[in-house]
């Protein structure tokens, strides 16, 4: 069994004073954690006080939600990996959807950043996902390949396992319309399949969580999907009491 990986993506949310009361409202004491990766990702400027917070031992890890490509020097305003590291990051989010439409990144651009994640020893969540106009045009499948490929052309399907993909089909991000639990496993099956034709083992172990709309009421079924690892939450990620119940819920039943 795959262990799985719930992460809470704030996006550009959140202040100093938020991060002590979230971690005092997550209550995962009677949670079994072996099984689940717990991942915050804070907007970058908190990213030190919330590892601290958490404290070193803690199951629930910090991460990033973007990265710069270089190590070091002039590029004002890119932040290193080797730096979210030091600030106390494990995971980095690369890819995100909102990202690659308001930044323009493109998929070498984010395949980069996911090699650059790695290289300073940070797990990469690989974000992947089609528009609705691409889904409607039938091209979803086709979409989430060439994103895949190009990131396992610069990291390799090793690399890439380190971390864990996200598929987040766009038009459910953030808009309450969740994929169908058949609409999500289909291509968790697909984006698994693709993968296991270059190594079966490293499929077989690697963690495809969905992000779009995931909340305490949808996790359940979407978690039950053979091909489903966990989620990558948003808007229901900033309410510790709401992300409590959703890693409860990844927690059942492994
Ligand atoms: P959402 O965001 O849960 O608010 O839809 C998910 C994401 O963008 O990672």
């Amino acid at each position: 069994m795959r262990p799985r990986l719930v992460a809470a993506n704030w996006k550009m949310n959140g202040s100093f004073d938020m991060l002590r009361r979230y971690v005092e409202g997550l209550d995962l004491s009677p949670v079994r954690l072996d099984d689940v990766d717990v991942v915050l990702c804070p907007p970058s400027v908190y990213v030190a006080d919330l590892a601290r917070i958490l404290g070193g031992a803690s199951r629930v890890a910090c991460g990033g939600q973007d990265v710069g490509i270089q190590l070091s020097g002039a590029h004002t305003g890119e932040l290193a990996a080797e730096m979210l590291a030091d600030a106390g990051a494990r995971w980095v989010i690369v890819g995100h959807s909102e990202r690659r439409i308001e930044q323009a990144e493109k998929d070498d651009l984010v395949a980069a950043k996911a090699a650059a994640g790695l290289r300073g020893g940070l797990r990469p969540i690989i974000c992947v996902g089609e528009t609705l106009a691409e889904r409607d045009g039938g091209l979803e499948f086709a979409v989430v390949a060439r994103q895949l490929e190009a990131v396992v052309e610069q990291v390799g399907l090793a690399g890439l396992a380190k971390g864990a993909v996200a598929y987040e089909p766009v038009w459910a991000i953030g808009t309450g319309k969740t994929a169908s639990a058949t609409q999500a496993q289909e291509m968790h099956a697909f984006i698994r399949d693709k993968l296991a034709r270059i190594d079966a083992d490293i499929a077989e172990r690697m963690r495809i969580v969905y992000g779009g709309s995931v909340n305490a009421e949808n996790a359940a079924e979407l978690f039950d999907q053979a091909d489903i690892d966990g989620g990558l939450i948003g808007g229901a990620g900033l309410d510790p009491q709401v992300f409590t119940e959703i890693v409860k819920i990844a927690a059942r039943d492994l």
